[in-house]
């Protein structure tokens, strides 16, 4: 079967099929995939078996695979790949669930991953899913007046904004260090397709620079309702062997914790490399 690449829903996302990623590819495959997922923003890939190896090799199509920050949770002979489970409870019984909230990775740090990937190994029986909006789509269909307002602002990303929904796991004292708050534009421009989209996190995103702190809020809490409407989003219900990966220049995520307490959940992780964000 040829590699075919079809879309998923109306606004992001892509499947592709036909294609083994544990094999060595020629270059107009590894080509197709790259412009697809640049085009689309969301690419699965479906039906691979991969071992550690061959994921790092696969991922890297798209870019530098960078080290996971978690040591306990990420394989010891590949730092690349960390590894994702449901298994966390809190006090009560209840599963934590990380990513809940909509937003895009670590746009707290000055270099933000240009892309996550994530292989789904084992995949609960149904709930799990993970929902992605499509950032330019939401920034295209802003009035003109509101596009003449947002283009050239800068928003500071924390690593906890004191706006965000849910709290961040604490972090040492050199860590803080490490991770100063950041500017980054509030549309940002894609390097490889020159389109536009809006960048921006419900737990990182702190504020507007420049803007006073409720003209800020206001704005920034218009501009999340606007850009997470229904219209904007496609839910990517998991199969096993799905290596799905998504662009965080111009999408914001969220994981869905629905599944069963009993059920497992594992997946891979594998983040790219990317660039300062224009
Ligand atoms: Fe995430």
């Amino acid at each position: 079967m040829p590699l075919t690449i079809t879309p998923l829903s109306d606004v992001l996302a892509a499947e592709a099929t036909g294609i083994d990623l544990s094999e060595p590819l020629d270059d107009d495959a590894g080509e197709t995939l790259n412009q697809a997922f640049n085009g689309h923003a969301v690419l699965c890939v479906r039906d691979q078996h991969l071992d550690p190896g061959q994921y790092v090799a696969a991922a890297s199509l798209f870019g530098e695979p960078v080290q996971q920050v978690n040591r306990y949770s990420r394989f010891p002979e590949f730092p690349e790949i960390g590894i994702l489970t449901g298994d966390t409870k809190d006090s009560r019984g209840e599963r934590i669930i990380n990513g809940a909230t909509w937003h895009t990775d670590h746009s707290f740090t000055a270099q933000p991953p240009l892309g996550t990937i994530l292989y789904a190994v084992v995949i609960p029986d149904k709930g799990g899913a993970t929902s992605f909006c499509d950032m330019r789509a939401a920034y295209a269909a802003l009035d003109d007046d509101m596009k003449k307002r947002v283009d050239g602002l800068k928003a500071v990303h924390a690593y906890e904004s004191s706006r965000s929904p849910r709290r961040m796991a604490p972090r040492t004292e050199e860590e803080v260090t490490e991770t100063p708050n950041v500017e980054h534009p509030l549309v940002r421009k894609h390097p490889r397709t020159g389109g536009r989209a809006l960048y921006m996190s419900t737990t990182r995103l702190e504020r507007i620079v420049d803007m006073d702190r409720e003209e800020s809020n206001a704005l920034v809490d218009e501009l999340l309702a606007h850009a997470t409407q229904p219209k904007f989003v496609y839910d990517h219900e998991w199969r096993t062997g799905d290596m799905l990966i998504w662009d965080n220049r111009c999408t914001m995520h969220h994981a869905n914790g629905d599944y069963p307490i009993e059920e497992k959940r594992l997946m891979h992780r594998i983040m790219i490399e990317g660039e300062i964000p224009v």
